[in-house]
């Protein structure tokens, strides 16, 4: 079946509900989603969102830039993230305005509490600045985002896998997806497409992600020819619950809690003196993985404890009621009579597809724009985050860079006359047609598959090798190692064996082509791991420890070829604050 829409919206997070609702005011608006919209990965989005509102002791949006900068690794483009933080204020008014309930103060103002990174006059100490719903933020604005998306008659399709995008001529024209449900195929024609798809960290074993983060939209579009963005920065967040990677928020650190070791003694004071706890994630991972592989895990263990029994009961119990369920349901702790264990978890993806403010994508280190294709939100890189972001940062990247998209969109559409929208239709549903009879090949030889080999073996030793390998430490040895062993499980993919030959709800057949997307994704984030010689934010490599901004200040851009990845750069948009020493 083919559907005809001015936009086209790929992703019902954040980034994609924010933009759907300012292209709503020119054109109709499609937003296609793996999921049942208000299941989302945003709804997971703890601990807050980021504006310097000064609601609860002086702040700045002049301090929230610097912070950002220095917590990127000097590694963020500048004129972004000025944007953004600049923006800030404004986004959280909005959001409050649209019915977000965001926790209040005593006097009725937006509550706000610490977060890592985020200090007052340019890193003194640190600085309440992240608005929250108790720990259910990113739900809140989900749920307020999908109401008003609803208001403006966006129209929305749940339950739909994009099979490919479709791009003739450096043009757009829209995607193919799978109906889920039937296993029908679906053209969505449009005049403009924006890819908001979110992360990828279900390439790692031990992860914070949904099991819908697999990256299916950078690996098309990296496959026709996009380049991907500083793949190899990805961010463990510090406390994950041990051996299961469940987010436990920051904002736990932010209402007082505090990390220790086996040997009782709060760590964090050695590597981070001046805000300690609340360094950037990046420094933390490192702290608590050093001092486990020096022996002082718990009893000598691989995990820390992160400590809340000292926090008032009545503050756990109103700003962190998820996590406490969290830690009962899960590990039967209660956090504020014991320590909760934890280890860093894969949880945010800094690169990804090349943006320009405006959220039109980019094709090269020169800018040239892909025609009628945009992208926010976790899976874009415009890049406000650089080698680590902040905490509380993602969820303003996505109503900031998600509205401006959506204005783009709508200025774009606007443009256009009523006759040649039509026409631009059909002839995008022409474009599309031979890349239907593709996916209905690709399907087909898929669902056909009798090897030997089970997708979940295969899917389980990439995510222990990514984690081995490519997480918080990493050395040229190692990557290498592991790109082999990439190679070889892409190999393996082919002689694999479905169980299932249905098309209804087919799982297993969504599962294989995933696969498929996480191989290629971890593939170009090992070599853009092997390809950047130093050190710098989340990207630690053990055999080249030191930043080098010499050589490598500057983004990567990973592009497929038939060979091997082709890497160019493009140089990071310094405008206001130098390179410095990263110290907290
Ligand atoms: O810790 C958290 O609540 C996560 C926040 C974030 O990633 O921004």
């Amino acid at each position: 079946m083919t559907h005809q829409f001015d936009t086209v919206i790929i992703g019902s997070g954040l980034a994609g509900l924010r933009a759907a609702l300012e292209a709503a005011g020119a054109g109709n608006v499609a937003v296609l989603s793996k999921l049942y919209p208000t299941r989302s990965h945003s709804t997971t989005a703890q601990g807050g969102i980021g504006a310097a509102l000064g609601n609860e002791e002086p702040d700045k949006p002049e301090w929230h830039f610097y912070d950002t900068v220095k917590g990127s690794d000097f590694l963020g483009d500048q004129d972004a993230i000025e944007i953004m933080c600049g923006d800030a204020i404004r986004a959280i008014i909005e959001l409050e305005h649209m019915g977000v309930p965001f926790s209040r103060t005593p006097e009725g103002r937006i509550a706000q509490r610490y977060f890592g990174g985020h200090t007052k006059d340019f890193g003194t100490a640190p600085v309440r600045r992240a608005c929250y719903s108790a720990d259910r933020t990113g739900h809140a604005i989900v749920f307020t985002l999908y109401e008003q998306c609803q208001l403006k008659g966006v129209k929305f399709f749940p339950e739909l896998f994009v099979l490919d995008i479709v791009i003739e001529n450096n043009r757009c024209h829209g995607v193919i997806v799978l109906e889920i449900s039937t296993g029908e195929i679906h053209i969505f024609s449009s005049k403009v497409t924006l890819i908001a798809s979110g992360g990828y960290g279900r390439v790692f074993k031990t992860t914070s992600n949904a099991y819908v983060s697999t990256g299916d939209c950078l690996s098309i579009l990296y496959n026709r020819g996009i380049p991907l963005e500083d793949m190899e920065f990805f961010q463990f967040h510090p406390t994950g619950l041990y051996g299961l990677g469940i987010l436990i928020t920051e904002g736990a650190r932010g209402e007082g809690g505090i990390l220790i070791n086996g040997k009782g003694d709060r760590f964090m004071e050695r590597y981070a003196p001046t805000i300690k706890d609340l360094a950037p994630r990046d420094m933390v991972c490192r702290a608590i993985l050093t001092e486990i592989r020096e022996g002082r895990g718990i009893d000598g263990k691989d995990y820390i404890y992160l400590d809340l029994r000292h926090v008032p009961k009545k503050t756990i119990k109103e700003r962190l009621p998820e996590i406490t369920t969290f830690c009962k349901t899960y590990m039967g702790i209660d956090p504020s009579e014991q320590p909760i264990p934890v280890i860093p978890t894969a949880h945010y993806a800094m690169g990804g597809i090349p943006t320009d403010i405006d959220g039109r994508v980019l094709m090269d280190e020169k800018g040239s724009v892909m025609q009628g294709l945009y992208s926010a939100g976790e899976c874009a890189c415009v890049s406000v985050h650089g080698a680590n972001r902040l905490g509380c940062n993602s969820l303003l990247d996505t109503v900031v860079f998600g509205r401006k998209a959506g204005r783009a969109i709508k200025e774009e559409i606007g443009r256009d006359t009523a006759g040649k929208n039509k026409k631009e239709d059909i002839v995008g549903a022409r474009h599309a047609v031979p890349l239907l009879e593709r996916s209905k090949i690709m399907i087909d030889s898929i669902l056909k598959c009798n090897g030997k080999e089970r997708l979940a073996n295969i899917r389980t030793e990439l995510q222990d090798r990514m984690m081995e390998h490519c997480s918080v430490f990493r050395d040229e040895k190692n990557l290498k190692g592991l790109i082999e062993s990439i190679r070889n499980l892409k190999e393996r993919t082919k002689d694999i064996y479905l169980k299932d030959k249905t098309r209804k709800f087919n799982t297993e057949l969504i599962d294989a082509i995933e696969l498929n997307h996480m191989l290629n994704i971890s593939e170009v984030i090992a070599s853009s791991a092997i390809e950047r010689k130093e050190s710098r934010g989340a990207h630690y490599r053990e055999d080249c420890p030191e930043r080098d901004d010499t050589s490598w200040l500057k983004h990567t851009l990973a592009f497929k070829t038939d060979k091997e990845i082709e890497f160019r750069y493009k140089p990071v948009n310094i405008t206001r604050f130098k390179p410095e020493e990263r110290i907290y």
